[in-house]
């Protein structure tokens, strides 16, 4: 077992792991701190699994569509493996109602929420229906005044409705009251909270104008991380932790931070909240999924149990990934359980194609994404063309190993056992997760990848260090510091 110590004066980066050998002198501030830095609030021990409105529906959403999904979790089977969460996105809402600002749901949509009496609508029957199907219940939200689908789906027929301030349906003035009224009172497990609030109302726009929203100057300037308030932003999220926390006590919540990789949210992520997104929204091609994919693969260390990088909901079902591009979906679903990325599933499951249930149903898959000890994998070795990423599985008896072709031509890659901190004068055994045959080899065996394949293997053999550990194989046990990342970066990685 590896001790964990905080690395004091060296700049206070990281909080690592090492092995028992590791000798300190009182003192040191090298000396291991014996317990975990890191926030531990919230339910994520392994990364969220479910389904989400948004990418299926976007403001189209209804409650015959959310329920449809969710018995088709249970019926498939899909629930059982830990597809859990069942998560309404933007749309919901009619308005804030003027007076005490409680927020009434669009019952022309969500037809059981039209409970009446003086609360007006309630999502509670909602979530009741999800919890007695054994399923958990996600909502939407905003950080600012006003939601994304007020910028970007105008044409949407669910927009909120009514006077300027009927319309500010976002957490901004709100915070203990909106979260109390969604994990309190209706009962919600899950919240997505977005930050178009903070970034898309500016002060003369035609949008403000046009729209009659009130203006709010920007802390969250897209593009720009130095003209971005990293603070304040992060503040605003410290907030609904803080009433989340007091609303549950119990710690049976998820908070998942919607900034979009901005505001530097890749390195306080985690001290806030379960899951943060890395990246723009995804769309279904495949040069946005390796972008999305990019922009948390090389994040290893800020995530580990309880918080993940969030490279956004899965797009299975659509263009680049329909059922036309099969090669595409695997890579995909690969990809992101080999990252630890949340599994959301987000097209019509009402209507899918068997061919999806059997790749999102891939126990063998899930598994490796849902390993308790929360390594996200590495990326071992990289190029134009081949990936080659590692993930340690439990206490690093296996690994789990993706080769990837991002590209459009075959490719030839090579595994080398040291890919694997393998031995390379020992058999590997790998067991292809995709086809289940098995096969060994000592040292390196040579592949040739289909155009957009990623093979996935469960990889054993002797390992390379038999007395410790590479950190690269261990970055869910390491916690970088609060302050570890000190210069904020604009989201860092973009596809080429
Ligand atoms: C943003 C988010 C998306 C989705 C929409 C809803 O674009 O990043 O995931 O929630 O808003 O309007």
């Amino acid at each position: 077992m590896a001790w964990k110590i905080v690395c004091g004066s060296l700049a206070a980066t990281l909080t690592l792991l090492f092995t028992p050998a590791h000798a300190s002198s009182p003192g040191d501030p090298l000396a291991p701190a014996g317990r975990w830095e890191g926030a531990t609030s919230g339910s994520a021990s392994t990364p969220p699994m479910g389904w989400s409105s948004w990418n299926a529906f976007r403001t189209e959403v209804d409650e015959g569509k959310v329920l449809g999904a969710a018995q088709t979790l249970v019926d498939s089977g899909l629930a059982r493996l830990g597809y859990q969460h069942v998560n309404i996105d933007d749309g919901w809402w009619l308005k804030r109602r003027t007076g005490d600002g409680r927020l009434q749901i669009r019952t022309n949509i969500f037809h059981s929420a039209a409970t009446g009496g003086p609360a007006g609508t309630s999502f509670k029957p909602f979530t009741d229906k999800l919890h007695a199907m054994g399923l958990k219940a996600g909502i939407y939200t905003d950080i600012g005044r006003n939601a994304c689908s007020q910028a970007y789906d105008l044409h949407s027929p669910n927009l909120p409705q009514g006077t300027t301030a009927e319309r500010e349906v976002g957490l901004e003035g709100h915070v203990t009251q909106d979260i109390n009224l969604y994990f309190k009172e209706w009962g919600f497990d899950y919240i997505k909270i977005d930050a178009c609030g903070l970034a898309d109302f500016l002060p003369g726009s035609d949008l403000v104008k046009k729209q009659d929203y009130r203006a709010a100057p920007p802390l969250i300037e897209r593009g720009s991380i130095n003209r971005t308030d990293v603070k304040a932003v992060r503040a605003r999220y410290e907030d609904v932790a803080a009433a989340l926390k007091e609303a549950r006590p119990n710690n049976d919540y998820v908070l998942s931070i919607c900034a979009w990789g901005m505001a530097n949210v890749r390195t306080w992520g985690k001290d806030v909240g379960n899951l943060w997104r890395t990246s723009a929204d995804i769309t279904p091609s495949w040069t946005s999924m390796l972008h999305n994919f990019d922009s948390a693969a090389k994040r290893a260390l800020y995530a580990g149990p309880g918080h993940w990088n969030d490279p956004d909901i899965l797009h299975i079902g659509h263009g680049a990934f329909d059922v036309a591009n099969p090669v595409e979906v695997r890579s995909h679903f690969s990809l992101w359980a080999m990252i630890n990325a949340p599994l959301l599933i987000s097209y019509d499951l009402r209507n899918g194609p068997a061919s999806f249930l059997e790749v999102l149903g891939n126990a063998d898959v899930v598994g490796l994404n849902q390993d308790k000890a929360g390594h996200q994998g590495v990326v071992a070795y990289d190029s134009d063309d081949a990936q080659i990423i590692v993930k340690t599985l439990g206490t690093g008896e296996r690994k789990a190993v993706a080769l990837f072709n991002r590209g459009a031509a075959p490719a030839p890659v090579t595994l080398l056992a040291s890919h694997l901190k393998l031995s390379g004068s020992a058999p590997v055994l790998l067991r292809d997760l995709w086809s289940k045959e098995s096969t060994t080899f000592t040292g390196e065996k040579a592949f040739t990848l289909a155009p957009h394949e990623t093979l996935v293997f469960e990889a054993t053999g002797k390992r390379q260090l038999e007395n410790g550990v590479y950190l690269s194989e261990i970055p869910g046990s390491i916690n970088v510091a609060v302050d570890g990342a000190r210069q904020p970066q604009l989201d860092p990685t973009v596809h080429r």
